[in-house]
C-alpha cells in the first residue's frame, strides 16, 4: 500500500457554509487496479461552466482523481449544449460529457455528435438518432472504463426502454473494461432506484441526474454498485432548478408559457466521488466493485 496525504476540501478551497465535504485527511491509494472518479452534476449555464473552470483542476489534483464525468445537457443557457461549449468543458478537464432530454435542444449539436464520441446522449433514443450513449476510454491511470447514458420514461418523452437498452449496451462492453459508470437521467426517484437495483453487481456505479436537487441516499448496493438518486446541479441555486425564479413562479401562477433565464446567486458545484475497492475486487460481471460514494459540494467563496 502506498499512503499519501489528501487535504480536506475545506482546507484547499475554503468551502462556504453549504460545504459538507469535510472528511478524513488520510487517504491511501492501492497499487492494485483502482479508480477514484468524480461525477459533476448537471452544469447549468455560464455560472455552472464558470465554477467548473475555476475549481475543477484543483479538485482533480488535490483529490487524485483518475476520471471526470459530467452532465452537460443544460450548459447552454440551461437548454442543451453547443459544439463550442462541449469543447470548452472537455478542455477544462472533463473526460466524458453525458446528456439527457435537453441533448437535442441546439440544432448545431446534431451534426457535431457523431464527431465527438466523448459527448454522449441517452442511448435509448430511437435508432438512427445521431451520436451514441456509450463511450469506452482509458483513464489517466491506465484503467479502461465505460460510460453509459440512459434516460427514464416516467413523466418524460416516450423513448425506448432504458432497462433493456441498458442490457444491450452493457453487452457491447469488452471484458477488459474495469470501470463501468451509468448516468440514469430521469424524473422519478423510483425509476432511478429501480435501475440501480437492476444493475447492481453488473456495473461500478449508477448515478441519477436531471432533477437538479441532490438526494441524500448515496450508498453502495450489496453487489458492489455505487448509487445515488440525484447528484444535484452545478450552477446557481438562487432560482428554481437553475432558472430565474420569477419566470418559473409566473408560469405556475398563470399556466401560460414563460421565458426562462438562467438564475444567479449561490453558485454551487454538486458532485459525487466514487472510489473502487482498494484490492481491485470485481463483481459478477468482472467489473470493479465500488468501495464508497460520497457527495461533495463546492461553493463560491
Ligand atoms: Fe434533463
Amino acid at each position: 500500500m502506498v499512503g499519501s496525504w489528501r487535504p480536506t476540501i475545506s482546507e484547499v478551497h475554503g468551502l462556504a457554509p453549504h460545504g459538507q465535504a469535510v472528511r478524513s485527511i488520510f487517504a491511501f491509494r492501492s497499487l492494485k487496479e483502482s479508480m477514484r472518479v468524480l461525477f459533476v452534476g448537471d452544469i447549468v449555464g455560464s455560472p455552472g461552466r464558470q465554477i467548473v473552470r475555476d475549481r475543477l483542476a484543483d479538485i482533480v489534483a488535490q483529490w487524485q482523481i483518475d476520471l471526470v464525468i459530467a452532465n452537460g445537457e443544460n450548459s447552454a443557457s440551461g437548454f442543451g449544449i453547443t459544439p463550442r461549449l462541449a469543447e470548452e468543458l472537455l478542455k477544462m478537464g472533463i473526460d466524458v460529457l453525458t446528456g439527457g432530454n435537453h441533448s437535442w435542444d441546439r440544432k448545431e449539436i446534431l451534426e457535431y455528435l457523431p464527431h465527438e464520441p466523448r459527448l454522449l446522449r441517452p442511448a435509448n433514443f430511437p435508432e438512427g438518432n445521431p451520436g451514441s450513449g456509450l463511450y469506452l476510454g482509458t483513464a489517466k491511470n491506465g484503467v479502461k472504463y465505460a460510460v453509459l447514458n440512459l434516460q427514464g420514461r416516467v413523466f418524460m418523452t416516450a423513448i425506448d426502454d432504458p432497462f433493456r437498452k441498458g442490457d444491450s449496451e452493457l453487452a457491447k462492453i469488452p471484458p477488459d473494461v474495469a470501470f463501468v459508470f451509468v448516468d440514469m437521467h430521469a424524473e422519478t426517484t423510483s425509476e432511478k432506484l429501480a435501475m440501480g437495483w437492476y444493475l447492481d453487481g453488473r456495473v461500478t456505479a449508477v448515478v441519477g441526474t436531471h432533477t437538479h436537487v441532490a438526494t441524500a441516499d448515496e450508498h453502495v448496493f450489496p453487489q458492489g454498485t455505487a448509487y445515488i438518486t440525484d447528484v444535484g446541479m452545478t450552477g446557481p441555486h438562487g432560482g428554481v432548478i437553475g432558472m430565474d425564479r420569477g419566470g418559473i413562479i409566473t408560469k405556475f401562477l398563470s399556466g401560460l408559457p414563460a421565458r426562462f433565464e438562467v438564475a444567479s446567486g449561490d453558485v454551487q458545484m454538486n458532485c459525487v466521488l466514487i472510489e473502487t475497492d482498494d484490492e481491485g475486487a470485481r463483481n459478477s460481471a468482472g467489473r470493479l466493485r465500488a468501495r464508497s460514494i460520497e457527495r461533495l459540494r463546492f461553493c463560491i467563496d
